[in-house]
């Protein structure tokens, strides 16, 4: 298991733009177990590449739920409905959550870890969990996108 460090807060790189992968070696595959050992560590749904500080469009998520673990290499949003307002929290904002207003639900095109193109549809926090993690490819961070400013974490809202 290797942890790496989460960038946190005004770290610059955060607002960079991420990179396609184009090649699928093992340093690709370390940086996978790597960004899922980081997450879980974490207690985070979802981790974007550049949140451990690589510009690659990498992202790993897990909600939990069956076949929700999945990895997305050089994602897109291909469609999207409805809508959802739901607290949205970030490991590079620690201690913060704030509403923001999501499709409620979003298919993605994304490459699978060996580099094969598939198609995932996800409702609810899995389409939460696209829309922010893919943002994160751009240099957008959820508080750009908050209704309101965001709140500390209280036993409340903590998700
Ligand atoms: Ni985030």
């Amino acid at each position: 298991m290797a942890l790496r460090n989460i960038r946190v807060e005004d770290d610059p790189i955060l607002r960079k733009t991420s990179r396609k992968v184009e090649k699928f070696d093992q340093r690709l595959e370390m940086l996978i177990d790597d960004m899922f050992d980081t997450m879980y560590d974490a207690g985070g749904v979802g981790l974007a590449a550049v949140q451990v500080g690589v510009l690659k469009q990498v992202i790993v998520i897990d909600t939990g739920e069956e076949g929700e673990r999945l990895v997305l290499i050089n994602p897109e949003i291909i469609a999207e409905e409805g809508e959802q307002l739901t607290p949205e929290g970030c490991l590079s904002i620690p201690g913060k959550v704030g509403t923001v207003k999501r499709p409620q639900k979003v298919t993605i095109r994304a490459l699978d870890r060996e580099g094969n193109v598939y198609e995932k549809t996800g409702e609810d926090l899995l389409a939460k969990a696209f829309c922010h993690e893919i943002d994160h490819l751009s240099g957008v961070l959820y508080i750009d996108k908050t209704i309101s400013a965001p709140e500390e974490v209280t036993e409340e809202n903590e998700e």
